[in-house]
């Protein structure tokens, strides 16, 4: 299949002829490839059962891994779903459009295709421009993971959809990096307290100082690999890069001491080794392929950056990457989450 690849500037998204004919391949039945604020999505009709079902095949993704609705309008989720609770027009008034998805029980228009054989389905209002329009042009209702082949780290740049589905979807819109870099926070309103089942941008916090109580999905706590997580997709082992990654926590410098010995030992095996550090710690470490971050004074850019990098080492052929930990209160606990399972859990402590 040929990939047309639409590149966009600021000044390009009204009024798109590009966007309308991406939204005429996407209510016939199509899937596209387009930026959200926090990764690439692949975009097809939620509503139609066979279009949900290309995206799985494009992806070679698990069919019980139910799909994310993405709208533009807040009036439409009365279609998609039986109840809204007050707690969730809350938040949504606060964080949409924005990254944030909420769990509801889903109207009979949903075919189980898109919610992967569950009752209740996830929806977001995304904050990028090109996205709303294109859900517009789209229909209204576009379901869309992650762009990326599963298993793999999840799209912050066009390039990444590129590698991972040219040849198999018809269109790419390429509106550059994504702001965020993370996927969506994801709350869980079909239970009596509303349960966080993957951490993002939007913190329990934030969450908490809108609809008071929150619980977070014991499963993500304990950050183990036994019983099930809420998310079906939290339970694979996303996020992974083809090198095998370790973590090193603990005070700075003692951090850096342990990571150049054990690059020293790699290398001395013959291993392509890579090293994650940050604007302020990248130049301690004079050995192997060293790559920084982000800034620990602006944890944002290390969120952005984090997909971006491990992609980066599985071109350059690296085949074990050690680095530093960044669990800090606000969205390091989402990069956390995802760098421990990326890691497959391993941490070194010094
Ligand atoms: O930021 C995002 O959320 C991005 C962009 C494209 O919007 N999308 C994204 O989709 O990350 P995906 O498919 O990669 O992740 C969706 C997660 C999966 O872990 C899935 O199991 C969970 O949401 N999910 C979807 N519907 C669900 C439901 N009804 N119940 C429980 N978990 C659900
Ligand atoms: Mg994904």
């Amino acid at each position: 299949m040929e990939t047309i690849i639409v590149k966009f500037t600021e000044d390009t998204i009204q009024n798109n002829e590009k966007i309308k004919t991406a939204g005429k391949i996407i209510r016939e039945g199509g899937v596209v490839a387009f930026p959200t604020e926090t990764v690439y999505g692949l975009g097809a009709d939620a509503l139609n059962s066979r279009a949900s079902q290309k995206i799985y095949a494009a992806k070679g993704r698990p069919s019980d891994n139910p799909l994310i609705v993405h709208i533009s309008n807040i009036e439409d989720l009365r279609k998609i779903t039986i109840e809204v609770p007050e707690k969730a027009k809350k938040l949504a008034a606060r964080f949409w459009p924005g990254p944030l998805t909420m769990i509801f029980e889903k109207s009979e228009v949903v075919p189980l295709e898109t919610t992967g054989g569950l009752q209740t389905v996830a929806v977001r209002m995304p904050n990028h421009p090109i996205a709303l329009a294109l859900i517009q042009e789209g229909g209204g209702f576009i379901a869309a993971p992650s762009a990326n082949i599963s298993g793999r780290p999840s799209p912050t740049l066009a390039e990444h959809v590129i590698f991972d589905l040219y040849g198999r979807i018809p269109m790419i819109l390429d509106g550059g990096l994504v702001g965020i870099g993370l996927e969506s926070t994801i709350v869980d309103f079909s239970e009596e307290i509303p349960m966080i089942l993957r951490p993002g941008y939007i913190t329990k916090e934030m969450i908490q100082e809108v609809i008071g109580e929150v619980r977070v999905d014991p499963w993500l706590v304990a950050a183990s690999e036994e019983g099930h997580p809420k998310a079906p997709g939290m339970k694979y082992k996303h996020y992974a890069p083809k090198a095998q990654l370790i973590l090193v926590s603990g005070v700075q410098e003692r951090v850096q001491k342990k990571i150049n010995n054990l690059v020293k030992e790699a290398m001395e095996a013959g291993k392509q080794v890579g090293i994650i550090g940050t604007d302020e710690t990248y130049l301690e470490y004079p050995y192997g392929i060293v790559k920084s971050i982000g800034t620990r004074t602006d944890e944002d850019t290390i969120a952005r950056h984090l997909y971006k990098i491990l992609r980066e080492f599985d071109d350059q052929k690296v085949e074990i990457i050690y680095s530093e930990y960044f669990l800090t209160p606000k969205i390091g606990q989402a990069i956390m989450n995802r760098m421990l399972k990326a890691a497959g859990q391993q941490v070194i402590e010094v």
